[in-house]
């Protein structure tokens, strides 16, 4: 399969290697390919430059966002959320359509500093404003409720836990589980949620994720739903 990833933060780059370690061909998407090369400091968290990690990954290729969903078969939203639409409109709603779009994105507003807060919320969630915004992409909500090293890596939390997926699309759905299984989540890990809409109950829990976060002092955590009988 040949996947884009669009975003070069340090959720794009887990997602592509990880996809690339499965086989698939892998092209990350950026503004700017020259200004992200060029760009030699880490990111606010620590990540070390994107030059330095494509030079360990040299089988994941770097393109502008049109570039790189243009000759993609699955498409990837791993971009800063208040940025998200703006990043899918320069990657082509053409280049969308009839595509899978898996977002992962989670719409936090940093302009008032930490913590951020969710823009929108309520009512609405990023996950509906791209499948409004790109009606003729396949869009599922996955894998924004845990830290990236655990969306690959599911192992890294002992114990059963647990990663949701909605979409209003069966096909696109049943495409991503088997996409997750392959990340290494058990079957039984896997909760379908709906549609799009319930982009809203997973976007909303990132206040607490962010809560947990500084509480544990650590992100290698996830959610478990433990049921009755
Ligand atoms: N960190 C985690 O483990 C985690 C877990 C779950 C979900 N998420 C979500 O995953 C997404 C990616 O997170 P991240 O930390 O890897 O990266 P990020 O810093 O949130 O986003 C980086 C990407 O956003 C693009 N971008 C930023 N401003 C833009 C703008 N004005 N217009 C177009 N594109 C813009 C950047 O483009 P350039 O390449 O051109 O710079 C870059 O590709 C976020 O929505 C985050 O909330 C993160």
């Amino acid at each position: 399969m040949n996947y884009a990833v669009i975003g070069t933060g340090i959720v794009g780059r887990t997602l592509a290697a990880k996809l690339s370690d499965l086989g698939h061909k892998v092209t990350i998407g950026t503004r700017d390919v020259r200004r992200t090369l060029e760009n030699t400091e880490p990111d606010g968290y620590g990540n070390e430059p994107f030059s330095v990690w494509s030079a360990a990954h040299p089988d994941i290729a770097l393109a502008t966002f049109e570039e790189a969903a243009s000759t993609a078969e699955t498409v990837v939203n791993a971009t800063a959320g208040m940025s998200s639409l703006d990043a899918l409109r320069a990657a082509g709603a053409d280049n969308l359509a009839g595509k899978l779009l898996i977002d992962v994105a989670n719409p936090l507003d940093f302009s008032q500093g930490m913590p951020p807060f969710l823009n929108p919320v309520g009512t609405d969630s990023l996950g509906e404003q791209i499948q409004r915004a790109f009606p003729d992409a396949r869009v599922v909500k996955t894998l924004n409720t845990m830290n990236c090293s655990v969306m690959v890596e599911p192992s890294l939390v002992p114990g059963d836990h647990h990663v949701f997926l909605c979409g209003n699309d069966a096909d696109a759905k049943e495409q991503v589980s088997r996409l997750l299984l392959a990340f290494g989540w058990p079957e039984d890990a896997l909760i379908d949620l709906g549609d799009i809409t319930a982009s809203r109950a997973t976007e909303q829990t990132l206040p607490l994720w962010i809560q947990l976060w500084t509480s544990l002092g650590h992100w290698n955590f996830n959610f478990r739903i433990q049921q009755a009988g």
